[in-house]
């Protein structure tokens, strides 16, 4: 056992006084490669193919903010974030966590992707199509939809661009975290009344007896169910409208620009 431990000590002294040095970092990259196939199948759903983001934040960054050291990776890989929207995929061994984190670290060294577009003019675009009528970036806005400050770590690109152009399309995304809420539903209602008054909005809360709901002009009422004539829960339909039409190329890769850029305090 002993010899054969010194063995092994000689080969790697011999192996790096030549300048080969790829043998010694083999166990590394066979890591990152064993890694790379168990992220495939647990974690790209969430987070993209090579962890350039999706639903969840991109991981190709060098820092990131809930794993700054390697003991707060392997933690959070092994137990997840659930009240974050990360649950635990299941119970991984030792060695899996070591080759998540090895993998993910190789991810921080890849350049991240960089939207195509000007941030300066996609603020302006924003702006100008009254974006802020239902999202707050820092505190300035309305809370109808969800709170954007962070959006751009939370989400690839590619999704931010599915959410503006097609909001229908990945409903529900309420079960994500939206940063200002915790978890919350964003389920469009249409309320009638017993006289007859219609408010369309999101359900903000429900109970067996009452419901409460928020209009597109951001009022909050809160019904009596008896007081109701109706209430229809339009799951799968989203309350954004779709910007489709009113945006050029450019205009739109400005805006997705713009959004990738909101990191929060980062
Ligand atoms: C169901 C979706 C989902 C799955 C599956 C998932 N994650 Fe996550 N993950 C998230 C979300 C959402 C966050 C963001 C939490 C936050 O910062 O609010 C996150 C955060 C992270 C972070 C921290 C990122 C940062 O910016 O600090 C790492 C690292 C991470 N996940 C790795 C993994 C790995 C590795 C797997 C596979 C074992 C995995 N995740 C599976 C949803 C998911
Ligand atoms: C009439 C209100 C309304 C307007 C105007 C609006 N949105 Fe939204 N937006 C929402 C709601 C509500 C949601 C929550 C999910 C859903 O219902 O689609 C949302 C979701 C989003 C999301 C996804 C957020 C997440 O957490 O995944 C993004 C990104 C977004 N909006 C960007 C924009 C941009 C950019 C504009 C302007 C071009 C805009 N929105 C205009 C209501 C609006």
């Amino acid at each position: 056992m002993q010899l054969g431990k010194r063995g092994v000590a000689g080969v790697v002294i011999l192996i790096a006084t030549t300048g080969l040095v790829q043998p010694l970092r083999s166990q590394a990259r066979s890591d990152v490669e064993e890694g790379r196939k168990l992220f495939a199948g647990m974690c790209v759903t969430c987070h993209g193919f090579e962890g350039k983001g999706g639903d969840a934040p991109s991981l190709n960054r060098p820092k990131l903010v809930r794993a700054p050291d390697d003991a707060a990776l392997r933690a959070l890989i092994a137990d997840g974030l659930p009240e974050r929207g990360m649950p635990r995929v299941r119970r991984l061994t030792d060695n899996e966590i070591g080759e998540l984190a090895s993998y993910v670290r190789s991810l921080g060294q890849t350049a991240a992707v960089t939207a195509p577009g000007n941030v300066q003019q996609g603020r302006e675009t924003y702006t100008k199509l009254g974006c802020q009528s239902c999202h707050i970036i820092k505190g300035e806005g309305s809370s109808l939809g969800s709170e954007l400050t962070e959006i751009g770590r939370l989400r690839g690109p590619e999704y931010l661009r599915e959410a503006v152009v097609d909001p229908g399309a990945r409903l529900p995304r309420g079960t994500l975290p939206i940063p200002a809420r915790g978890f919350s539903e964003f389920l469009p209602v249409v309320v009638v009344t017993r006289e007859g008054r219609e408010i369309r909005g999101l359900r903000i809360n429900e109970d067996s007896f009452t419901i409460q709901v928020r209009d597109t002009a951001n009022q909050l009422y809160s019904f009596r169910k008896a007081d109701l004539s109706r209430i229809e829960k339009q799951s799968g339909k989203s309350l954004m409208p779709s910007f489709s039409d009113r945006l050029s190329k450019p205009e739109l890769d400005d805006l997705i620009a713009y959004l990738s850029s909101l990191r929060g305090a980062q």
